[in-house]
């Protein structure tokens, strides 16, 4: 039987004789004395072991172990001012479980090609841990969020027949006497036609694009989670996506808050900025925005608005802006179009502060068939494989709308992290497919 006591009940546990399983994540000897920072995965904390209160052999194998060796401790918890914890282990007993030996990641600087090859070491470094627990937390925001408002999860498939997101990023496989299947790039599709039969609805998982984009914002595996509702339009979508945003900013915060300002170093102030109103403006008012901002690239009207441009707009405002209104032409085939201005597609997207871009995209959909089939065929899409989801339009059909969230970039912005690689326990980016 292994102790059930962790590093982080330990407060509740002084002067008392306690037991704890972990591994040594540094440690510090001189003669008589050995210092060990035992880490478990719930915190970590310093033994002291003295020459003097311990067995000779068990003395003898804390002057030997190498970090990340795992080992058991028994000792007495005192109080220990200097320490985050506020409490250290007085060593009385030691066994190791297995002795690690020439532990690949010292405290010395790493590079991110060699920090990525060892992920599946990495991410017991305290700051890889706290990424991965805020991360843990964003997602249970996500879903207490939505399960509280009468949103139904509705799990949508991974392998499918068509493209949701255009064609150019679609993973193929195999798929029996059928021919090919392609991993999902959005339930969005799936989402609607729960929306249909439950109301509320969200989809989350992860989803695949095959996206020939080395960017710090782009992997090739993310998790989306993507609410769609029934009798909604664009104005209800950017007020859901609004609010969505402050609860989920608000709920991490919370929770994390001294990991966020202390181990990750991030500025909290602009976390609390995350309050409503965001500030909304057109695609067009974007547009000229960059424009007035930059006059040396020209940008004009039609134009994708990049990673660069997003950071320009974003720098304008002290908490996250909602984009609206995009050129019909850049959107994809389930948009609807502004009744009064076919050019434009009812669409939005909330643009993270400090430069982390794009985090949300959604909008309203087309609801009425004929102009659905008409789009899937300008999009030049397979009818046969969107048959059902013209059903949708057929049976009624009603205005709805929704979004999907990236959680990697949602991450990478509340932690203030620059890549999106350390935002997902393992990264999948176009060179790597490993560990
Ligand atoms: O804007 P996107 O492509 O929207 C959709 O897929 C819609 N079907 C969603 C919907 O309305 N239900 O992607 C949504 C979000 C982006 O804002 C971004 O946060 C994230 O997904 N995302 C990526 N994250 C990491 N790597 C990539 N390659 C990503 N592509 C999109
Ligand atoms: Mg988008």
């Amino acid at each position: 039987m292994f102790p059930t006591l962790t590093i982080a009940d330990i407060p509740h546990h002084e002067g008392k004789s306690v037991t704890l399983s972990g591994w040594l994540y540094s440690k510090r000897s001189s003669g008589k004395l050995a210092f060990l920072q035992l880490r478990d995965g719930s915190g970590v904390i310093q033994c002291v072991v003295s020459k003097a209160d311990v067995p000779p052999a068990a003395f003898e194998t804390a002057q030997r172990i190498g970090d990340e060796s795992s080992v058991t401790v028994t000792g007495t918890v005192r109080a220990d001012k200097r320490s985050a914890l506020g409490f250290e282990i007085g060593v009385t007993d030691l066994t190791a479980l297995q002795e690690a030996r020439d532990y690949p990641i010292a405290a010395k600087e790493h590079g991110p090609a060699f920090l990525m090859d060892h992920r599946h070491l990495w991410m017991r470094t305290p700051r890889q841990r706290a990424v991965l627990g805020i991360r843990a937390t964003l997602i249970k925001s996500i879903r207490d969020y939505f399960d509280s408002r009468g949103f139904t999860l509705t799990d949508a498939p991974i392998l499918t027949p068509a493209a949701c997101e255009g064609t150019s990023t679609l993973f193929e496989v195999p798929y029996f006497d059928l021919g090919k299947a392609f991993l999902t790039q959005s339930g969005q599709l799936y989402g609607e036609a729960a929306a249909m039969a439950v109301g509320k609805a969200y989809v989350f998982g992860p989803t695949f694009r095959a996206e020939k984009s080395k960017t710090r914002r782009h992997l090739t595996e993310f998790w989306m989670v993507e609410p769609e509702v029934a009798f909604m339009d664009l104005a209800g979508d950017m007020d859901l996506a609004e609010d969505f945003i402050v609860e989920i900013v608000g709920r991490v915060l919370e929770k994390h808050r001294k990991e966020i300002a202390g181990l990750l170093e991030r500025d909290i102030a602009a976390l609390e900025r995350v309050q409503k109103p965001f500030p909304r403006i057109t695609y067009t008012e974007g547009i000229e925005r960059i424009q007035q901002a930059r006059p040396e690239t020209p940008i004009t009207w039609g134009d994708d608005i990049g990673g660069d441009e997003e950071t320009i707009l974003a720098n304008q405002f002290d908490r996250p802006v909602l984009m609206h209104h995009f050129p019909s032409a850049m959107k994809a085939f389930y948009f609807k179009h502004d009744p009064t201005d076919d050019n434009l597609a009812l669409g939005v997207d909330v643009l993270a502060p400090e430069g982390f871009g794009e985090i949300l995209g959604g909008g309203q959909r087309e609801d009425d068939y004929d102009t659905l089939l008409a789009r899937i065929d300008a999009h030049k899409l397979p009818r046969e494989a969107f048959g059902w989801y013209l059903d949708l339009r057929k049976y009624g059909s009603v205005p709805h709308a929704g979004f999907g969230l990236g959680v990697e970039r949602t991450v990478a912005w509340i932690c203030g992290l620059h890549h999106v690689r350390e935002t997902i326990p393992f990264a999948r980016m176009m060179e790597r497919l490993t560990p």
